[in-house]
């Protein structure tokens, strides 16, 4: 999250202000999963509302020069969901976008495989759980698999 600072010539505050990051290619870049059309809803409108709500929201709070991910913590141990979830959809599209790149995606190889099969039987096994996650969580029906902890050894979906 790039981020710019700014101040009013007779203000002593200093707001800190988190700025629309774009996605790491074009927007067309992934035409043949993803058109341009949805690319820019979820950046040009969804991203950037997230954006200018969550600096409105945090002007002249204890929130202000915070890093997003210590936003997301404090905002989540307060119950502060406006902030919680403006923070939280900041980090879930740029999340999104680094996880995609033009020529990406099929079957992956070596250790991420392995651990794939190990916990899902397949590959094809892992699609149909990812697929289900999906479209059975209130979302946008997208899932991404994670593997929270090394020492965890389990894998989770969440849904953004
Ligand atoms: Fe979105």
């Amino acid at each position: 999250m790039q981020r710019r600072c700014s101040q009013k010539a007779r203000r002593t505050l200093v707001a800190v202000r988190f700025e629309l990051k774009p996605p790491p290619y074009s927007l067309n870049a992934l035409e043949s999963h993803m058109s341009h059309e949805i690319m820019e809803y979820h950046w040009g409108k969804h991203q950037r509302g997230y954006v200018e709500n969550l600096n409105r929201q945090i002007v002249g709070t204890e929130l202000n020069g915070m890093a997003l991910e210590d936003i997301i913590v404090v905002s989540h141990n307060k119950g502060d969901l406006p902030v919680f979830n403006n923070a939280a959809q900041i980090w879930n599209h740029e999340f999104f976008w680094e996880s995609m790149k033009p020529g990406g995606g099929g079957k992956p190889l070596g250790d991420l495989l392995e651990l794939i099969e190990k916990y899902f039987g397949s590959f094809e096994g892992f699609i149909r759980e990812n697929k289900l996650a999906a479209s059975t969580q209130f979302g946008s029906g997208w899932a991404c698999l994670a593997l929270p902890c090394l020492a965890c050894e389990y894998f989770s979906f969440f849904v953004k």
